[in-house]
């Protein structure tokens, strides 16, 4: 199978990572990757702040209702988007899923972790210091792993129609 296709295909969300951390080139590479996404009228919006501490990453963990793995995983990625942009919520969630696919294709697994619009995006930004203009969009935790999570997919046949419904 193509490389790029196997990691699109082979892609799952990891909630546990081993006690290893990310080295820097590679989350720059994967903030290279966020920032080459497609953007509505190219406007790239977008902020990256990646945490690699313990505080921090503790920090965020503590806010995040449903992330509270982001604490033991090697980095955590803070995707922003500037508040006033239109679309801003595609175009970072674009940005989000090219950082889950650049860290499936350099070992790594990711979850996704909700931001946008929810009750703890302001602290989020407030503990990042991060300029009120901005907007959080998700958070993006990233590690080593061994797991291999495989939670059930709906079949081609039940997604795709050709041309028209029926
Ligand atoms: C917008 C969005 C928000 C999400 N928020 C969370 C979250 O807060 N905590 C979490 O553990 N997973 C979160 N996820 C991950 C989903 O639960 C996961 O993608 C889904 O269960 C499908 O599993 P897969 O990623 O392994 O294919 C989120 C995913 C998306 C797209």
């Amino acid at each position: 199978m193509n490389e790029a296709i196997r990691v699109l295909k082979e892609r799952r969300s990891v909630r546990q990572y081993e006690a290893k951390p990310v080295p820097k080139e590679i989350l720059e590479d994967i903030i290279d990757c966020a920032r080459l996404a497609a953007s509505a009228n190219n406007t790239q919006p977008w902020l990256f702040v990646v945490v690699t501490n313990e505080e921090g990453k503790s920090a965020i963990a503590r806010l995040a209702t449903y992330g509270k793995f982001i604490a033991s995983a090697g980095a955590c990625v803070a995707v922003f988007c500037e508040k006033d942009s239109k679309y801003k919520v595609e175009d970072g969630a674009a940005a989000t899923q090219n950082i889950l696919l650049a860290a499936k294709a350099h070992g790594l697994g990711s979850c996704w972790v909700a931001g946008h619009g929810k009750d703890y995006a302001e602290d989020v930004r407030k503990l990042l210091n991060v300029p009120e203009k901005y907007e959080l969009i998700s958070l993006v935790a990233i590690g080593y792993t061994n797991q291999t999570p495989n939670p059930p997919k709906k079949p081609l046949s039940q997604v795709l129609k050709w041309e028209k419904y029926e």
